[in-house]
């Protein structure tokens, strides 16, 4: 199958400033769902489309589901990669990225041969349903400002609308437990152990490779799974 592959140009300054301007906006009024200070940097967005390019049949158009969009810097970097026959859902829980989002996939060249195949929903992840199978899903949500049980139920969602065998990444930054041990109540910093023990409960169980990027604002690590074939 011939691949429809998009050039990954990165954003021109006067988009990447509008995009910043907008995440910081919303990270100021909803910071605990934004969970960051700026969108992912491109070897940050490149790192977490490593099983868009990797596949296990190169010649099989997959399904991928990207959680948690923002102002889409991840987003284009897997319509970057994404060939013939793939579709991408792209799920965001705030409308003020939505809106932002839908405009992109419309406008932006990178998505001139995925559009059609791309769709925006504005959902929590979870209220996605259970009707798909994906054979990759590309999340960033903030898991660090999350409690146990919601880390929980949303990687319990993710391995369940993987197809067997199919891979989930998400990332979270570099030393933010240690900060927040420093700096947070400690309530804050309890929480945030429990929710980080979750991770790394999975991470045990499932991880297959992980990738820090120092190239970022902040820097992070990204956290790659594969859902058991049985
Ligand atoms: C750390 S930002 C990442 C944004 C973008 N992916 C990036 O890398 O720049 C997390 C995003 O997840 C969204 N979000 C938080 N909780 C969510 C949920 N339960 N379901 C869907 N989106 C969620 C936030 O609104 C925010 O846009």
């Amino acid at each position: 199958m011939a691949a429809t592959q998009s050039p990954f140009e990165p954003l021109r300054l006067d988009h990447r400033l509008r995009d910043a301007g907008l995440f910081i906006q919303q990270a100021f009024q909803t910071f605990r769902a934004t969970g960051a200070i700026a969108p992912s940097g491109t070897a940050l967005s490149t790192a977490l489309t490593r099983f868009v390019t990797q596949r296990d049949d190169p010649t099989a158009p997959i399904n991928i589901l990207e959680a948690g969009s923002g102002t889409g810097p991840v987003s284009r970097a897997i319509a970057a990669h994404m060939r013939e026959g793939d579709t991408l859902d792209m799920v965001e829980a705030n409308p003020r990225f939505t809106r932002h989002l839908e405009e992109m996939v419309k406008t932006d060249p990178v998505f001139s041969n995925a559009s059609d195949r791309t769709t925006v929903h504005t959902a929590l992840v979870n209220d996605l349903g259970t009707d798909r199978r994906f054979d990759t899903i590309i999340s960033g949500l903030p898991f660090a400002n999350f409690t146990a049980d919601e880390v929980r139920t949303i990687l319990d969602y993710y391995f369940t609308v993987l197809r067997p065998g199919g891979r989930l990444s998400f990332f979270g930054y570099l030393y933010t437990k240690e900060i927040k041990a420093v700096i947070a109540p400690r309530e804050q910093y309890l929480r945030q152990a429990q929710s980080s023990w979750v991770v790394e409960e999975w991470v045990n169980r499932y991880g297959i490779g992980t990738d820090r990027i120092l190239l970022n604002l902040p820097p992070a690590w990204i956290f790659h799974l594969r859902k058991p074939l049985d």
